[in-house]
């Protein structure tokens, strides 16, 4: 079945077949052999001439400027200004996409697994919403609210308990928090403190063990339920109970049957911790599912079928994941999920045979490496080369397949290897190399789309359009979106030159940072547009391309532009400094500091400078201030700053900042805004007293 909900799919023109007619023909006979295969040939070139396919927009007018300001734009998908929040009627929810799937796959396999060396099992549509109740009214039973403020901890691998745990709270309209092991532990600890989290579903009792080792320190003293997917020791449970958490077993029995509360659009259905450069939380409305791809795929040849696979490796804890699956159940499609080993990686493609693979820069870099060291000799160097950039001709008008002469002859092991299905691929996350890219589209002759976007706008908000094969921009805005770019002066960035920062509004947009106004309204303007912090440019044909990102740079009074990240790394390599901050702003004419001294090394450094003290003593001396500033400043001249952008003072503090006094994100960056506001009275000190 096609499912293409009113929209037109790509279908190719009947084939004329030339053999129908030479079969009509008496030519059976020997010397007409020769005549024979010079009509294969031909009807070999007939079944096999490009067919350009028909975008749905003019490829030259991908977006279009709204209200007359070219720097603010939509697709050129939507009829008009107004936003697309949904696209089927029947699915405004995450919960409701699910309910769509179990129709439209009738009732048909969802998830899949695999044991190692083993084909796949899947799990049905009917079965997973089944088990998502049981866990759900299990969740409820053990004093979980059906509501929204009920925050429901995930720390696990992909796997279909994870999905299925997600489903179970959206079922009950719980708010679902993934964790993950990168984010790191003081990370994990502030988080579950943040969003008052008891109970956390965990895959096995090695993740289970590191959250109970901070309640046993009396970090994290809310945690009392740990429910796990695998099985668990009698000493883990007796481990648990001195500390009073309980234990339960992911199969929570169905004595407890609650029927469903499904959730409002408009209700919170998942706060997902990035692991980007913001380094922060952002809370998603159960409409996150904006559809991005649903609309994108829908609307020109690439559409999805139920009996399309799709693989799940990247972590379901980002956005990007997520997105991917509700976007394959709201068309009844399969899941399968790779082993828990990317080692085995690509025997779990090889046999999963998916036709939709989410993918990431890395991964698509490491198969162009693959492929090109696998041909070693000139030759077939030679022929590779050849084969790709016949391809690519192809390519630029508009013909994307896998069947051409080239494919056969060159490309055929290579596509085997995905496993010899694949329609299209999604990359996002990090920019690709227009390289890689259009050599990869040549060799899979699948659709490569490229996506731009961040956790805050739902994973996407640019989008590469079915029919445009070109590289180098990430696409136009997708119809959940308006994109504008607006001046950054201080980096010539200006907007007259259709250059600026990327912002974004409309409804895939997230709601805000998780009982955080204040950050919320440093990301969300008073207007409601997102400010991305990357540095964006329209290009002529409507598409955008991403060329900077916004740095954390100010003027001082006398016009001196100021990069203090760059400062700060040049004294970070001074040795009694374990952190500095470096501050300035256009009202002053010079810079000052504030230097965390490292407690391993301060009290001796000095004393080798002959001052005795404590730590937080010699904080307070204005000698080792000053021996330390004059640190700064040698190192500083030799690392080449200039004078304007040296220190004029510093305060020495001698508390870190950390996650958990909130100066730094759980990447490990300075939450700048918030040192100043909490150093406020020392700056200001400063810059009073200091005449230079
Ligand atoms: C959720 O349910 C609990 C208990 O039924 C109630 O106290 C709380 O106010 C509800 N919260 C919301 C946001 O509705
Ligand atoms: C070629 O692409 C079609 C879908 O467009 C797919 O069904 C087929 O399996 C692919 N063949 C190979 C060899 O990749
Ligand atoms: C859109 O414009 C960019 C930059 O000029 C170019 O690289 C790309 O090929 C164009 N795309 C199409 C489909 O013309």
């Amino acid at each position: 079945t096609v499912l293409n909900c009113g929209h037109t799919a790509f279908a190719r023109p009947n084939l004329v077949r030339p053999w129908n007619i030479l079969s009509s023909l008496p030519l059976s006979t020997p010397s007409l052999l020769g005549l024979g295969a010079l009509a294969s040939a031909i009807a070999y070139w007939l079944m096999t001439r490009p067919r350009p396919m028909r975008p749905s927009v003019d490829l030259q007018a991908q977006s279009v400027a709204v209200d007359g300001d070219p720097c603010c734009r939509r697709s050129a998908l939507l009829p008009d200004n107004k936003l697309q929040d949904f696209y089927y009627e029947d699915s405004k929810t995450a919960y409701a996409i699910f309910q769509r799937g179990i129709k439209v796959s009738g009732g048909g396999p969802c998830l899949g697994y695999r044991k190692p060396g083993q084909p796949y099992e899947w799990i049905s549509y009917t079965e997973v919403a089944e088990q998502a109740q049981l866990l759900g009214s299990g969740l409820l039973a053990k004093g979980c609210q059906s509501n929204s403020s009920q925050f429901v901890g995930i720390f696990a691998q992909n796997r279909p308990e994870w999905t299925i745990s997600q489903l179970a709270c959206y079922t009950y309209s719980m708010v679902l928090v993934p964790l993950y092991e990168t984010l790191g532990m003081e990370a994990m600890v502030h988080i579950l403190d943040l969003a008052e989290i008891s109970l956390v579903i965990c895959d096995c009792e090695e993740k289970a063990a590191s959250l109970l080792e901070n309640k046993e320190k009396g970090v994290s003293p809310k945690l009392s339920c740990l429910v796990l997917f695998d099985e668990f020791s009698e000493a883990f449970l007796e481990r648990a109970k001195k500390c009073d958490v309980e234990v339960l077993k992911y199969e929570l029995g169905r004595e407890n049957h609650r029927d469903p509360v499904p959730p409002q659009p408009e209700d919170l259905a998942v706060v997902c911790f990035t692991s980007g450069t913001t380094g922060r939380d952002c809370c998603h409305l159960h409409n996150y599912c904006d559809l991005i791809i649903i609309r994108q795929v829908s609307s020109g040849f690439v559409v999805i079928r139920h009996d399309d696979v799709s693989i799940s490796y990247l972590p379901l804890a980002h956005m990007f994941e997520q997105l991917m699956q509700v976007t394959l159940f709201c068309h009844g499609a399969r899941v399968g999920f790779y082993q828990g080993e990317i080692s085995l990686l690509m025997d779990d493609i090889k046999t999963l045979k998916p036709a939709f693979l989410p993918v990431v820069p890395r991964l698509l870099n490491r198969i162009y490496d693959k492929i090109l060291g696998s041909v070693t000799s000139p030759l077939r160097r030679t022929l590779l080369n050849f084969a790709v950039r016949r391809k690519q001709a192809e390519l630029r008008s508009g013909v994307v397949r896998n069947d051409s002469l080239w494919d056969k002859l060159v490309f055929k092991k290579i596509q085997a290897s995905l496993g010899g299905k694949l329609r299209f691929a999604l990359t996002t996350s990090a920019p690709i190399s227009p390289t890689v890219l259009s050599f990869l589209r040549a060799t899979l002759g699948c659709v490569i789309f490229e996506g731009y976007g961040q956790t805050e706008c739902t994973g996407g908000c640019t989008f590469s359009m079915p029919g445009d094969w070109t590289a180098g921009h990430v696409g136009a805005p997708v119809p959940g979106a308006l994109v504008k770019v607006v001046d950054i002066p201080e980096m010539n960035y200006l907007t007259k030159n259709q250059e600026g920062e990327v912002c974004i509004k409309g409804p895939i947009v997230f709601k805000g940072y998780l009982r955080d106004p204040e950050r919320t309204a440093e990301a969300l303007d008073s207007d409601g547009w997102l400010h991305t912090g990357d540095v964006g440019q329209w290009l002529p044909n409507g598409t955008l391309r991403i060329i900077d990102r916004k740095k954390n740079i100010f003027k001082l009074s006398q016009g001196e532009y100021i990069a203090p990240e760059k400062i700060e790394n040049v004294y970070m390599r001074c040795v009694p400094v374990l952190q500095v901050f470096v501050h300035g702003d256009s009202l002053q004419s010079y810079l000052i500091g504030i230097v965390v001294p490292d407690p391993e090394v301060f009290v001796d450094w000095a004393k080798e400078r002959g001052i005795v003290g404590s730590h937080q003593e010699l904080c307070q001396n204005p000698d080792v201030k000053n021996a330390v500033l004059e640190d700064l400043k040698d190192v500083g001249k030799k690392a080449g700053l200039k004078s304007f952008e040296q220190v004029k003072d510093l305060y020495l503090h001698p508390e870190m900042f950390s996650i958990a006094n909130g100066l730094l994100t759980p990447t490990l960056k300075s939450r700048r805004n918030d040192i100043r506001r909490v150093f406020q009275e020392q700056l200001s000190a400063m810059y009073s007293k200091t005449t230079i």
